[in-house]
């Protein structure tokens, strides 16, 4: 009776068991099936209670605000790259294998004393802080620094330069500049130009391109273009996405997609993330990867999300609106997104 007992739980017991079809019931998660780096950031929340967290599942960490030059150069006369080793040893004890440095030069997030700065000294300045930076990377290796973000954004929408604070005091030679410094570093730190909407708008894609190649023409080093990847269930469309990785990679670049979030909301309509819209994004994650899968290997610098779960996603601040942009939501769980991604990162 006993044995007929244990044998009928055990028949239970393995007719309930799930069948683990999918990747997902296999305790893997992205970075242990990612063929290329996969990273996130989160420092944007000073690494609190996240801290242990994204390492489980990404492998890279891309600095989100903390290298910003608002807070390297707080004051007129002294530069505080402490920041670099701290976020390196940080990244290091949370479990990340590669950091990403993100932006060295850049319009927004400036020292507030810099507006009043005399314009003939600024590229004084902007040498001076590229020199110390590069110093404070070299300083700062608990990990590995895979790759830095030498200039972000220094389009507009058209193509033509932006009239930064940069543009205005040194030309358009402050680009040059800034990555004449960084072409010093050995060839594994590569060197990234970095903006947004170039998937959805091939002039400013174009001009990045031929911006780098200037560059390149110059005799500097830029490895590869980063393409934020803001993006929202309808655009850009899958084959936008596609012309934009075969351009970048055709024209000898690394890729990185590099600041990726997929807005549910962007007309500001929704105020809540239904199931619908919540398995759309998921459809668009998996879009992306498999679209970068496709590109040669040797271009895949790798894939990053901007942040963990959508309680500290930057959008819903910066836009003003309800959004639910990346792969864990408000409690820090899983969406239908991550399976899928992960799925996709799996194939
Ligand atoms: C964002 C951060 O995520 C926010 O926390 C901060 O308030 C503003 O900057 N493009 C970039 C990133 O290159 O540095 C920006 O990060 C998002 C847009």
């Amino acid at each position: 009776m006993y044995r007929i007992g244990i044998a009928f739980l055990l028949i239970l017991a393995f007719s309930c068991q799930k069948t683990t079809d999918s990747i997902c019931d296999s305790g893997k998660e992205l970075r242990d099936v990612a063929p290329f780096p996969i990273g996130t950031t989160e420092d944007g929340v000073v690494f609190n209670w996240q801290k242990a967290q994204g390492s489980r599942y990404f492998n890279r960490i891309s600095s989100e605000n903390i290298l910003k030059m608002e807070n390297l150069a707080p004051r007129r006369d002294s530069f505080n790259f402490w920041p670099c080793s701290w976020l390196s040893r940080e990244a290091k004890n949370a479990g990340y294998q590669y950091l990403h440095i993100h932006p060295v030069i850049w319009h927004r997030q400036l020292p507030y004393w810099l507006a009043n700065y005399p314009k003939n000294q600024l590229k004084n300045f902007l040498t001076d802080y590229c020199r110390q930076f590069k110093k404070a990377i070299l300083l700062a290796e608990s990990i590995q620094t895979t790759g830095i973000d030498v200039v972000n954004e220094a389009l507009n929408e058209d193509g033509t330069l932006r009239s930064s604070i940069w543009m205005q005091g040194i030309g358009k030679e402050y680009i040059l500049e800034a990555y004449r410094i960084f072409s010093e570093l050995d060839p594994q730190y590569k060197l990234f130009y970095n903006d947004y909407n170039l998937a959805l708008n091939p002039a400013k894609l174009d001009a990045a391109l031929d911006l780098c190649d200037w560059l390149r023409s110059q005799g500097v080093r830029v490895d590869g273009i980063g393409m934020q990847m803001h993006i929202n269930l309808q655009e850009p469309s899958s084959s936008d996405i596609a012309d934009a990785f075969a351009k970048i990679t055709n024209r000898g670049y690394l890729l990185h997609v590099s600041e990726l979030d997929i807005s549910i909301n962007p007309y500001g309509k929704a105020n809540a993330a239904t199931s619908d819209l919540l398995d759309k994004q998921a459809d668009k994650f998996v879009e992306v990867i498999e679209l970068y899968r496709h590109i040669p290997a040797h271009y895949q610098y790798g894939v990053t999300v901007w942040g963990i779960s959508d309680r500290n996603s930057w959008i819903p601040g910066e836009f003003n609106r309800f959004d639910a942009p990346l792969l864990f939501d408000q409690n820090n769980d899983k969406k239908p997104a991550y399976c899928s991604f992960l799925n996709a990162l799996n194939q």
